[in-house]
């Protein structure tokens, strides 16, 4: 049987029920970074999509920039023709030429067009940019949720000072701030440190995490003979490879004994345990279910120790 889950988490102080695992989207339509066309077609998306919605994963994390908008019209033709309601989150990316608070109404109704809907619920900034200062850009998410074109306001990539602006500026507005979506893997662990997980607990905000995978490499299916391909080899190169097999051999056997789980389950996880939210990205359906098996079973609080220090040794940041 596939595994699935019925669980649901509320959005920040949102009343918006998400599933404790969401799926990234970057790759529905990305060339550049994922070879979209190449590794992975129109049809993988929609067996992943199908898988996802089968398994009750109802949250999927998109933004104008994937594939050029190319996710967000992909992801919204799929909604649209299951008939089923999901929770969007989509981001908006604050170039540094656009300089007025109304670029941003701007391309969220570019995104809700790509869409086909009326109202995104979760809007995310995609990165702290200047040089347009944060409080504007609250200022302008605010108008987008009075205007009933967003539900819910989060932000991205944000450090802790930066997430405290947003938060008060979004507060005399009496909005709360939803999420905050950062870079956390076991290979990458600046939210424990930088002290942005402790703050989303201390506000109540969802840490959502992107690159959940390492981008595929805490899979275990890249090594320093099999390297991940295109842009991924210039990150992850065959030194760095090498130096992650001692963690991957551990995850491989803490996955065993739960039953056979890989160590991308483990992976996952490891986050959930930390309390975040993880977007593993996925071309297909495979992909769907393998990560979907990261739900229904928990790491014991040793096995979450001998991770966090054993990663400590080969973390990139
Ligand atoms: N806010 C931001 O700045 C930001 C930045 C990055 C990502 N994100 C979001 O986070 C999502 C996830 O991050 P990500 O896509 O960068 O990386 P990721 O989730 O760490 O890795 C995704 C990739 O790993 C491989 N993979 C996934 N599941 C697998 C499985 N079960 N078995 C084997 N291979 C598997 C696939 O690539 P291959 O098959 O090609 O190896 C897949 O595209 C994105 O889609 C996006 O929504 C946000």
């Amino acid at each position: 049987m596939l595994p699935s889950t019925t669980e649901r988490l509320l959005l920040g102080n949102t009343d918006i029920a998400i599933s404790p695992l969401g799926i990234g989207t970057w790759a529905w339509g990305d060339k550049w970074m994922w070879g979209y066309g190449k590794s992975h077609t129109d049809a993988d998306i929609r067996a992943a999509f199908d898988a996802a919605l089968a398994a009750g994963i109802n949250f999927f994390d998109t933004a104008e920039v994937y594939g050029l908008g190319r996710s967000e019209r992909l992801l919204g033709q799929l909604i649209r023709e299951s008939g089923q309601s999901v929770v969007v989150a989509s981001k908006f990316m604050p170039f540094p030429f656009w300089l007025t608070r109304h670029a941003l109404c701007r391309e969220l109704r570019g995104s809700l067009k790509r869409l086909g809907m009326t109202q995104v619920d979760l809007y995310q900034m995609h990165f702290p940019l200047p040089p347009v200062p944060i409080e504007t850009w609250m200022d302008a998410m605010a108008d987008a949720v009075e205007a009933r074109l967003v539900r819910a306001v989060g932000v991205s990539n944000y450090n802790q000072a930066q997430m405290e602006r947003a938060h008060r500026a979004l507060a005399r507005r009496g909005i709360r701030l939803a999420s905050n979506q950062v870079f956390y893997s076991l290979l990458h662990r600046d939210p424990e440190f930088n002290g942005v997980a402790q703050l989303c607990k201390d506000l109540n905000v969802t840490l959502i995490a992107y690159s959940p995978l390492e981008k595929g490499i805490l899979t275990g299916k890249y090594t320093p003979d099999n390297p991940p391909p295109g842009m991924r080899k210039r990150i992850y190169n065959r030194e760095y490879l090498q130096k992650t097999q001692p963690l991957l051999e551990i995850m491989h056997d803490i996955g065993e004994a739960h039953g056979g789980k890989t160590a991308a389950q483990v992976a996952l996880n490891w986050l959930i345990c930390k309390g975040a939210v993880p977007i593993p990205g996925a071309k297909n359906q495979r992909q769907v279910v393998s990560n979907i098996g990261a739900l229904g079973w928990r790491l014991t609080d040793d096995e979450v120790a001998i991770l966090d220090e054993l990663s400590l040794a080969v973390r990139k940041s």
